[in-house]
């Protein structure tokens, strides 16, 4: 057992239960996650109350321990890695749906909350958090907000950002922040807590949270559609966005490279896929009833088919077939087993500019060397894409900084931005440091060093103080 656990246990013996302590042996035997070095502190603390996360961040900073927060451990940019000698401080216990208030519509939870966990609380009262993504098993709260996740209803509803209404954390010298504000309206002076939301952990340990409700419509119609360009999906989406008794509930546009190998990784069957088609819209609506989401969603196919070149389309006959159709989007997990080590971005790009920046893409990439190509998929309504970079020729893993300017160097021509959902962590720091505003990371920077003047806060991560 580490010597930070047994002085853990010595000092902070009186808290009892409200403290889980968990050295290397018992974090060995478990999964650490997307990262493989997410437990490698091999020091863990599961406090159960605020209060007691506020005791484990006081005695860290007492002994000058850095603490590295984690969640779900689900994040794609390293930003839950850890190293010996820091402690990771885990929202694992504090995972209490402590009140859903359906008149307010607003959820109060524990950081540790799943998404999935309070998707399923807030449906009883038939709410939604208005927020989905693919890891909503295992990703929770506090960590969307540490990241600011976006996912796939944010062309709706906005992103986490727009989604808390209230934010208790600890922050890095241990003072317990309470903002749990239960309104939408603040105009008191600087929101501080808006400073936690995409911090990454370096600003605070996120505790509790209040979140928004939305509505949810379980009466729905997908559809998969051969589109000619990502200017064709957008025009379609705009066209059924503009029925009134429609609601748009996700538009997931896949290029082919991925939609074909997708497909295939999953037995789907393509023969209504015209062969030729460049991307693939998956495309999701509620209405009054099925029948009606079915028949407008139709309907608006029909419209759209001529005027947007239109190659072939789908619509899904029962809900286990809709969910097929969400796998092929959201099971990409196939990316790394036919591509070990594809280097992955998460990039937005204004909408006019998708088309131009997905070809100049290809043609950087095959600059680099011809035998490489992307797979470009993602939540198309707000420009958010994800993209993987393989190739046959020299091995993508190894060209990574010319790939990211190849990646990057275009987004920031068309003013997008580097990093859209997902974060920095330690996989972004160069492109954090190369395409970020100087004046935003100084500003940034300079609220650490006041926040946090021993740089105990997850270290070596964004906003990357000098370490
Ligand atoms: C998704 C994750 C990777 O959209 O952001 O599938
Ligand atoms: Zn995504």
């Amino acid at each position: 057992m580490s010597e930070i656990i047994r002085s853990l246990q010595r000092d902070l013996n009186d808290f009892g239960d409200e403290l889980h302590l968990v050295g290397s042996e018992r974090l060995g035997e478990r999964h650490p996650g997307e990262h493989p070095d997410n437990f490698g502190a091999g020091a863990m603390a599961q406090p159960a109350t605020p209060e007691a996360a506020a005791a484990v961040i006081r005695w860290c900073v007492e002994n000058g321990v850095p603490v590295v927060p984690q969640g779900g451990r689900t994040g794609l940019v390293g930003g839950g890695v850890s190293r010996p000698g820091e402690l990771i401080v885990s929202t694992a216990k504090l995972n209490r749906i402590e009140a859903i208030d359906p008149l307010a519509r607003t959820a109060t939870v524990g950081a540790g909350v799943t998404l999935q966990a309070l998707q399923e609380a807030a449906a009883e009262f038939g709410l939604a958090p208005g927020i989905d993504l693919a890891a909503r098993g295992s990703a929770t709260i506090g960590g969307m907000i540490a990241t600011n996740a976006g996912g796939i209803l944010a062309f709706r509803n906005g992103v986490m950002r727009h989604q808390v209404l209230g934010i208790e954390a600890v922050l890095p010298e241990g003072s317990l922040f309470s903002d749990l504000t239960q309104v939408l309206k603040v105009s008191a002076g600087p929101d501080i807590k808006q400073l936690l939301i995409g911090s990454e952990g370096a600003y605070g340990f996120v505790t509790r949270a209040v979140l928004k409700l939305e509505n949810v419509n379980a009466m729905r119609a997908t559809a998969l559609v051969g589109v000619p360009s990502a200017a064709a999906a957008l025009a379609l989406v705009a066209h059924v966005r503009a029925r009134p008794a429609l609601q748009l509930e996700g538009a997931e546009l896949m290029w082919a490279g991925f939609f074909r190998d997708s497909a295939r990784e999953r037995g789907f069957d393509l023969d209504w896929l015209d062969g030729e088609t460049p991307a693939v819209l998956l495309m999701e609506v509620s209405a009054a009833s099925e029948e009606e989401a079915r028949t407008a969603l139709e309907d608006g196919l029909a419209e759209c088919w001529e005027a947007q070149a239109l190659t072939s389309g789908i619509v899904a006959a029962s809900l286990d077939q809709a969910r097929r159709f969400w796998a092929l989007r959201e099971e990409s997990d196939f990316i790394y087993r036919l591509h070990p080590a594809a280097p992955s971005f998460d990039v937005s790009v204004p909408s006019g500019a998708l088309d131009a920046y997905v070809a100049d893409l290809g043609a950087r990439l095959k600059a680099i060397d011809p035998g490489f190509d992307a797979y470009v998929y993602g939540h198309i309504a707000d420009g958010n894409l994800h993209i993987s970079v393989f190739g046959d020729g020299a091995a993508a893993a190894a060209m990574k900084a010319p790939i990211e300017d190849a990646v990057y160097g275009g987004v920031a021509d068309c003013g997008g931005i580097f990093s859209a959902e997902h974060g920095v962590g330690l996989e972004k720091r160069r492109a954090y440091l190369t395409y970020g505003n100087p004046a935003r990371r100084a500003a940034a920077q300079a609220i650490k060093a006041a926040l946090d003047p021993h740089n105990l806060f997850n270290p070596g991560k964004v906003p990357f103080r000098a370490d």
